[in-house]
């Protein structure tokens, strides 16, 4: 059977999405290559949030196809995802080896497309279009990857699409309208894979807290996704919840709430803020104020204090004066986030930012990050040192990355804990004594946690 080499760029999202696609060719008898060296099919799932991660995926496939058509000639190219959805046919017209152009909502597609493409049935495919029902295609999971052993926790596809249109970001164009799953399949999807020996299950969309909102009516003040995270916390053999990526319009009381009330929702929260500066948020249609943004936090730490608290935030937006910029850099100190994703603006194809004034010079965005960027990891130094000393819970992922005689396990918070370990370790939530830091990274001892 034909063997298949994905590489995936982007978010969880994405990540996910090529989990789907993996475990959906498995199950129609393709096997996983461990490189594009080796494989029949060679797919790349894209990124098109910024310029630089479509150029990445651009050079990638650039390079794979030099090698490939003078070594294995017969070798199948595919892009997937955000690219391929907004670039389309134009991926064709560039390298004209592509052989499949798979849109955000046609995942579940890719392997008939394959296998009449490996049969020479056809001989190039572009399906870009919009497809009912396509929030509820994917759903297999992959959960032996390419460890020896069974994974501990799982990704759940909640939803599709963004109806938020920042006014920064392509999201909107490429992966459509809002559509949500209903909360029974989500949450028959859920109890299968706690069947299979996950404990932890991360909800995933693009704006997460926004599922269900057309089609599930508030129930006692509870918005849908509240109603969903309730009914995910009733599976047993669950241990722990998480959900990424959340928008702030979405953080109401009932959800603050629910951090109080529901023991398996982790203390831990992504919560994007994109800037500090009112003036900026407006002109990035985010929806709210910096005022808002920190009573959210407030809030959050009322009812779980120590809650992780990470963001995202876009250096050099279109008219981001030094002022703003310097507002940014006050709401990082007020908030003081455990972390936080420093973006430099990228100007992307038909959004409302590519087109307004005071578009900013390169030497003034790299100028800024730089300054953020010490600023955030001078903040996560301190955050990260309190923790030393300390006893934490953490649920043991797999090996460490980059040191296979380490384990490698999260806290509540999200904070990564290596110790040394072993496989007897995975799966389990193990307490253990924070003794030194790293770089956002802690290590901890389970011998001496009772000292
Ligand atoms: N330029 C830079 N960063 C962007 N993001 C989204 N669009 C852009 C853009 N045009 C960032 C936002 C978002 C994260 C996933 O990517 O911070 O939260």
């Amino acid at each position: 059977m034909p063997s298949v080499y994905i590489k995936t760029y982007g978010c969880q999202m994405n990540e996910r999405d090529s989990e789907a696609v993996a475990a959906q060719l498995v199950a129609k008898g393709y096997t996983l290559a461990a490189s594009e060296h080796v494989a029949d099919v060679v797919l790349l799932n894209t990124c098109s949030v910024r310029d630089n991660a479509e150029q990445t995926a651009l050079n990638k496939m650039t390079s794979v196809i030099g090698l490939g058509r003078k070594e294995r000639p017969g070798q199948i190219y595919g892009f997937m995802g955000c690219m391929a959805q907004s670039r389309g046919k134009e991926l064709i017209d560039r390298l004209p080896d592509i052989d499949l152009v798979l849109g955000t909502q046609k995942f579940h597609r890719a392997a008939e497309y394959l296998d009449d493409l490996l049969a020479g049935k056809r001989d190039k495919i572009v399906d870009t279009a919009e497809e009912q029902g396509s929030e509820g295609t994917i759903r297999e999971h992959l959960l032996n990857g390419n460890a020896k052993e069974k994974s501990v926790t799982a990704f759940v596809s909640i939803m599709q699409g963004c109806n938020q249109y920042c006014t920064f970001c392509i999201v909107p164009y490429t992966r459509g309208e809002e559509r949500s799953r209903t909360i029974s399949d989500i949450v028959a999807e859920c109890r299968q894979l706690i069947l299979q020996g996950v404990r932890e299950i991360t909800l995933l969309g693009q704006i997460v807290t926004s599922f269900g909102k057309r089609d599930i009516p508030l129930r006692d003040g509870k918005s849908a996704f509240v109603q969903l995270i309730e009914a995910v916390h009733e599976i047993e053999g669950l241990e722990r919840i998480r959900f990424t990526s959340p928008h702030p319009k979405g953080y109401g009381d009932d959800l603050v709430e629910a951090y109080a009330r529901l023991p398996k929702l982790v203390e831990s929260a992504h919560l994007p803020v994109q800037s500090g500066s009112d003036r900026v948020l407006k002109l990035m249609h985010r929806g709210y104020t910096r005022e808002r943004y920190v009573e959210i936090i407030r809030k959050l730490r009322a009812a779980r204090p120590g809650i992780g608290i990470t963001s995202d935030i876009i250096v050099g937006f279109p008219g981001e004066t030094e002022a703003d910029f310097e507002e940014t850099l006050s709401l990082c100190r007020e908030v003081e986030f455990d972390n936080a994703y420093l973006f430099k603006y990228s100007q992307r194809k038909d959004t409302p930012a590519a087109a307004m004034p005071d578009q900013l010079p390169e030497e003034v965005i790299e100028e800024r990050h730089a300054r953020l960027l010490e600023l955030i990891n001078e903040i996560g130094k301190r955050k990260y040192e309190t923790f030393v000393g300390r006893k934490v819970q953490i649920l043991v992922e797999g090996e460490s990355r980059r040191n296979s005689a380490r384990m490698s396990g999260r806290t509540r918070c999200n904070k990564i804990v290596l110790f040394d370990g072993g496989e007897r370790h995975r799966g389990e939530l193990m307490d253990l004594k924070v003794t030194r830091t790293g770089s956002f990274t802690l290590y901890g001892d389970p011998a001496i946690v009772n000292l």
